[in-house]
């Protein structure tokens, strides 16, 4: 059974990704011995996910991918974007999600949406695949399930935000579940 490393230290994104794929081992950082912050310092997802996973692929020779995410907000030139996760200043998902409904404060356009880039090295080629969930921004913060800027994010076809609605649909939806459902196509395609 072929290796695979995810860059990643985020534990529901690991659980997530364990229950979709049977026939890969995966790896944590952890199992490697990687302790690292890698540095993501581009201005664009595609750019941060191949730095992620291209330090993961040095460091250790295995295949390996990464996912850069974030939301990005029509009205405010596509922000906060690749600066998703500290566009307050802070990592702080409260203060993050109220520096975005200050700044559209009196805005009739609060489309938005979510994307997500995995950047994937499989046997020392790489690939991108790329998955976007639309929306709007609340006016204020619905529900408290999931992270991020979810109790602010209504996705298109849906009354709910991301913050009321269950995981199991938000990952039918959603970007990362986009992104994630193509390279398990892939790899289904691969001689795993
Ligand atoms: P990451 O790079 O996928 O860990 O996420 C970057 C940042 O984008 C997160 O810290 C969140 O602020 C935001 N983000 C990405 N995906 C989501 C999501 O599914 N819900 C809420 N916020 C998200």
């Amino acid at each position: 059974m072929k290796e695979l490393v995810i860059a990643s230290d985020n534990k529901g994104k690991i659980r997530e990704i364990t229950a979709l794929l049977d026939d890969v081992q995966l790896l944590s950082l952890k199992d490697i011995g990687f302790t690292d912050v890698i540095a993501e310092p581009y201005h664009t997802f595609e750019e941060n996910a191949l730095a992620k996973a291209s330090a993961i692929y040095e460091f250790c020779g295995k295949n390996v991918f990464a996912d850069d995410s974030g939301l990005c907000v029509l009205a405010l030139g596509g922000e906060p974007g690749v600066d998703s996760a500290h566009y307050s200043g802070t990592r702080n998902d409260v203060q993050n999600l109220n520096k975005v409904l200050a700044e559209l404060e009196g805005q009739t356009d609060r489309s938005a949406y979510y994307k997500a880039v995995i950047c994937l090295i499989w046997d020392g080629e790489t690939y991108f695949f790329e998955g976007r969930c639309d929306g709007e921004i609340t006016q204020a913060p619905e529900g408290n399930d999931g992270f991020g800027y979810d109790p602010i994010f209504k996705p298109n076809g849906f009354e709910e935000t991301f913050g009321d609605i269950p995981l199991n649909i938000k990952n039918t939806i959603s970007h990362r579940g986009k992104a994630i459902a193509k390279m398990i196509a892939f790899l289904q395609q691969q001689d795993v």
